[in-house]
């Protein structure tokens, strides 16, 4: 039985969500691994619209196990916050399960991360303010304070102590701000802990159990490739690690039990936030697919940027993410332009290189070399088979396929979830 990673191939907000509910379906378990609640993920079940930030999509269907895993950095207050928001809507989360050893998130990061982005003025990130760059700071540094120090009555106090002090420092010091005070943190968060305590366990054991069992486990991806800490567009990027590489460390698996990676795109690419974007388009064009595709951040509603699929940035997402596989989204969004482009290759000073310059200053001199391919018209409906679809389509399709040298399994045409056609089963039948 099969263990699939989904993971943005692009800058997130790639559709991930409705890959992910088609799978999450026909899943036993379903894991987020990395990230924390600067994701936003909508799904949309039985006609009812969910937005989901720090929750894995598990929880809205019956009898699926949602894993919050231990790459997860936790915002305890927005995770209750999404708890009820859940049961408010009738969603049943006694199957959320939290890992031990995630970090949390606490005040002094969220604090932290918008003084950050100020200082940094024009050459902010343009995070989501959410505290996550600082929490994975702190563990790195191996100041964070782990879900399982959290359940520790006696201990929590004294940390929280210890780090505050720690952080006062920081906010009075540089940034002029008044210092917070630790006991109200640990009146609060004591509070967070039995409220979270019955989600609590080992979550490695329990996701490798899963596969040992033969159960389908989902890994459930937030970001995009593009993103990632270590292979992105550095320094714009998040802290964490959302290409499949982050799947191992963020829940405990060993890479060998992950058959099959999923990398999702749209069929143009979008970005929120700053940062290198060769192919974004600055005209009508880019305004246009921005109002069909409704490009507007979910956890932000800022409005993002926009531009053409680019094939270089594709080309090396499916290198470092070991992509067996692609869901392509949004290409509804495309019909009726008489011509669509790729790059597939970018001039640097002269040169033609087909991969992406490490260095910031010469990625943005980068000017991409497009193919232009015919376009399509409005589908009319959502074809059965992938033979059914016009030709122009088709031939993308397969640019998408040689560029990616990954099988497309899937492409949605609406955003509805019926909306889509299903190349392969990735799981095989359902579940119950
Ligand atoms: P952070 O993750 O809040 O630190 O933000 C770092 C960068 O990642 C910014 O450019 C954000 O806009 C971007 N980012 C974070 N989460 C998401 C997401 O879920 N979708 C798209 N972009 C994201």
């Amino acid at each position: 039985m099969p263990a699939i990673a989904v993971v943005g191939a692009q800058f997130g907000d790639e559709g991930k969500g409705k890959v992910s509910h088609y799978l999450a379906e026909r899943a036993h378990m379903v894991v987020r691994t990395q990230g924390g609640n600067n994701a936003g993920h909508t799904v949309v079940v039985g006609g009812r619209i969910f937005r989901l930030h720090t929750v894995p999509s598990g929880v809205l269907y019956p009898g699926c196990k949602s894993v919050i895993g231990n790459g997860v950095v936790v915002d305890p207050k927005a995770l209750l916050e999404e708890i009820d928001y859940l049961r408010s809507e009738g969603v049943d989360t006694g199957r959320l399960i939290l890992s031990d050893r995630a970090h949390l998130i606490m005040p002094y990061h969220k604090l932290l991360d918008g003084l950050d982005e100020d200082r940094r003025g024009q050459r902010r990130i343009g995070t989501t303010r959410q505290g996550i760059g600082p929490a994975y700071m702190d563990k790195n540094a191996r100041l964070g304070i782990r879900v399982a120090d959290l359940l520790d009555r006696e201990g929590l106090r004294e940390v929280i102590e210890e780090h505050v002090a720690l952080k006062n420092d920081l906010l009075v010091k540089v940034y002029g701000q008044d210092p917070l005070s630790a006991a109200e943190i640990y009146e609060d968060y004591r509070g967070y802990a039995e409220r979270l305590r019955p989600f609590v366990t080992d979550t490695a054991r329990l996701v490798n159990d899963a596969i040992d069992a033969g159960e389908r486990v989902l890994f459930e991806g937030a970001q995009g490739s593009l993103l990632d800490v270590d292979h992105g567009t550095y320094p714009y990027v998040t802290s964490s690690h959302p290409i499949a590489g982050g799947v191992t460390i963020g829940s405990g698996v060993g890479p060998t039990k992950i058959d099959k990676v999923v990398g999702v795109l749209k069929a143009y690419t979008s970005r929120v936030g700053d940062g290198p974007f060769p192919t974004e388009l600055m005209d009508e064009q880019g305004d246009a697919i921005r109002e069909r595709g409704k490009e507007y951040g979910t956890t932000t509603g800022r409005p993002r940027r926009i531009g053409w699929v680019d094939g270089v940035l594709l080309g090396y997402a499916a290198r470092i993410n070991g992509l067996t596989h692609i869901a392509i989204n949004s290409v509804d969004v495309l019909a009726g332009f008489d011509t669509v482009k790729v790059a597939v290759a970018y001039e640097l000073d002269g040169r033609r290189i087909e991969d992406p310059p490490a260095n910031l200053r010469e990625l943005a001199r980068c000017k991409p070399i497009y193919e232009e391919l015919s376009g399509w018209g409005d589908l009319g409906g959502t074809p059965a088979h992938r033979s059914e679809l016009p030709a122009s389509l088709e031939s993308y399709v397969k640019r998408i396929e040689q560029i990616s040298h990954a099988k497309v399994a899937v492409i949605s045409v609406g955003r509805e979830q019926g909306e889509t056609i299903y190349v392969e089963d990735l799981f095989g039948k359902a579940r119950v």
